[in-house]
């Protein structure tokens, strides 16, 4: 990024992005009072004390301290400089950048190897979308999506292309424009010979599905053979701009309506997103050939609170099912799981019944992890058997065991009483036989447990917000006044000057008096834009989100004025009685004595 960008369009930029909107792409939030609340980004929370002020245009952490504007929003979720968020919301708003401002796409963070990686496989994207579309070449490739059942409007939306049957297409076609072959290697997109004598295209006569980063950009390809080859899909590598363990296939297009419909449906491949989408739903995501991460799941709990998962029916769906269950309550959200017949994965589904029967009796039918486990346990059992029988009660009231809810525990209690014509009373005796059991598991392990939770979620230490000491609140209190007035600013130039007792503070004012005299704007915008430090930032989100009146009476200023100047007298009376303590130890008595003469005139100051 060679070039400043101007002061009128930064302004600009800033006028027209709204933070509530900005941020709201990353974080559910929902509006309370005059703020909105969410989980915040920044740190792992259950409960959301990450709050954004719309009129304000500034977000706040009670939990970790993050803070600041829109700019500094980007910038720390997604490494921006200041520029490179000055220009992406520039892009997102159509706010025009004058040409000497170079464009960047979310993948440079000034790394230019990232962003040419990217710029590939954009401009890889199209030529492949184009072969498949309008070519000959393409026409097989073509035929074999048609006949899956896949329709050219989701040809279209998913950008879907393929790759021509040749072994050094591609490597040719990227060296004469310019890419060079070994960062096109570490991008996957070529391969290096066994000889070492140049490369040749990692695919070849496939079919080809984009990746899309979380922000849109083009990162990776999975190349799916339609002529029975192996390995039926092959994957782009891991690579700097394509990491597996964080990155949801179609997440960018699906935020917005896993905002809207308050849940994300998750899928083991993305080929059943693309079906799942072309029946309506729309909130679909999938990892990308890997088991869920807990980097998944930290993504999918920061957008939404609850999780419908819909893997493929057989055991390993049915393993996965319950791991990434897991996974994701223990981070809070509320899991659900869509049952597909047996045999069949979603999309399989889909093109047998039909979208609207997916969306009403799959999606639109799932149930809790628990009734999931009853109907996996009954599988291969013949309940009219009495051995069946009793070991699928077994089962059920095992897991029974595990629940913490006593409500929840009675549900699935009657549930069984009523279905085998069972007592209440003798499940509930066997279920604490397997309570008393698992306690006993539990108290084994419960130290490691307690460790690993320990470690596995750092927490920032919690600020205390209540408990600062009167001369602070005072200062806090004064400077969040002088940034709703100026005519604050000059009282307390006046008669508080630079006698702030926290560097901080005093810090702040210090810009805050420089405005004033400037004769410059004082708006909070102003201020973060001078004020370049992340910590100070922080500290002036948290003196803007105090609740303040729109008046600051004269009792109450001089309160104030009181509180910070006589903690600073305070101070210096200890600090002098210490010395003068300490002059009389060594019997310097003059020195002893002008000290007291102070300490006296300090003592009055004090009223
Ligand atoms: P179709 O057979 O085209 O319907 O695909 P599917 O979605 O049913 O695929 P499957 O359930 O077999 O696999 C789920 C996911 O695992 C895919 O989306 C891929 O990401 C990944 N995957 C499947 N097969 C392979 C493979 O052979 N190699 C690699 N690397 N990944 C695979
Ligand atoms: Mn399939």
């Amino acid at each position: 990024m060679g070039n400043r960008i101007p002061d009128e369009i930064v302004e600009q930029v800033q006028k027209s992005a709204d933070i509530v909107e900005v941020i709201g792409e990353y974080v559910q939030l929902r509006k309370q009072g005059r703020n909105y609340f969410g989980l915040c980004p920044f740190h792992g929370e259950n409960t959301p004390s990450f709050s954004v002020s719309g009129e304000k245009q500034i977000f706040h952490c009670f939990g970790c301290g993050a803070g600041g504007n829109v700019f500094s929003f980007l910038r720390q979720i997604e490494g921006y400089s200041f520029s490179e968020a000055v220009t992406h919301l520039a892009d997102k708003y159509h706010i025009d950048m004058p040409d000497h401002v170079t464009a960047v796409s979310s993948y440079s963070s000034g790394n230019s190897d990232e962003q040419k990686m990217a710029e590939a496989h954009e401009l890889l994207k199209k030529f492949y979308h184009h072969l498949l579309v309008n070519t000959k070449e393409g026409q097989k490739a073509l035929d074999y999506l048609l006949e899956r059942g896949i329709s050219m409007e989701e040809i279209e939306r998913f950008e879907i292309g393929c790759a021509l049957d040749s072994w050094d297409f591609i490597t040719k076609f990227l060296e004469r424009r310019g890419f060079e072959a070994g960062l096109m290697e570490k991008a996957g997109l070529i391969i290096r010979r066994e000889n070492g004598d140049g490369y040749f295209d990692r695919f070849r006569n496939r079919i080809m599905f984009p990746i899309h980063d979380h922000h849109g950009t083009t990162v990776a390809f999975s190349g799916r053979t339609f002529t029975g080859e192996h390995p039926k899909y092959m994957n782009s590598p891991e690579t700097p701009i394509f990491r597996k363990s964080k990155l949801l296939y179609h997440f960018h297009q699906a935020r917005l309506h896993i905002r809207k419909e308050e849940r994300a449906v998750l899928f083991e491949g993305f080929a059943d997103v693309i079906s799942a989408v072309g029946s309506g739903v729309k909130e679909a995501i999938a990892t990308m050939g890997t088991a869920l991460t807990e980097e998944h799941a930290k993504v999918i709990r920061r957008n939404v609170g609850e999780v419908i998962l819909c893997y493929d029916s057989d055991q390993a769906g049915y393993e996965a099912t319950l791991k990434a269950a897991d996974m994701l309550q223990k981070r809070g959200c509320t899991v659900k799981v869509a049952m597909i017949p047996d045999g069949l994965d979603p999309d399989d589904y889909i093109k047998k019944f039909g979208g609207e029967k997916f969306k009403q009796d799959v999606i639109g039918s799932s149930v809790t992890i628990m009734t999931f486990k009853m109907h996996y346990f009954r599988k291969g059992k013949n309940l009219s058997d009495e051995g069946d029988r009793l070991a699928y009660i077994n089962d059920v009231l095992k897991e029974v065991s595990q629940l913490s809810g006593p409500l929840e525990q009675e549900i699935y209690i009657k549930q069984l009483a009523n279905e085998f014509s069972l007592s209440l009373d003798s499940l509930k005796e066997q279920l604490s036989v397997f309570e008393k059991e698992s306690a006993g598991r539990k108290r084994d392990s419960g130290r490691n447990e307690l460790q690993e939770r320990r470690t596995s979620v750092p927490r920032p230490p919690r600020k205390k917000t209540g408990l600062r000491p009167a001369h602070e609140n005072a200062e806090r209190l004064l400077i969040a006044h002088m940034i709703r007035d100026r005519d604050v600013i000059r009282k307390v130039l006046d008669r508080v000057g630079f006698e702030f007792n926290l560097d901080q503070h005093r810090a702040i004012a210090a810009y805050l008096y420089a405005m004033y005299e400037e004769g410059a704007d004082i708006s909070i915008q102003q201020l973060f834009k001078r004020i370049d430090d992340q910590e100070l930032g922080q500290l002036l989100t948290d003196i803007l989100m105090l609740q303040i009146n729109d008046e600051l009476s004269e009792t109450e200023l001089s309160d104030y004025v009181k509180k910070v100047l006589n903690y600073r007298n305070w101070s210096m009376i200890k600090e002098k009685e210490a010395a003068r303590t300490e002059a009389e130890r060594q019997k310097d008595f003059i020195k002893a004595a002008t000290l007291a003469q102070e300490i006296i005139k300090l003592n009055r100051s004090l009223k």
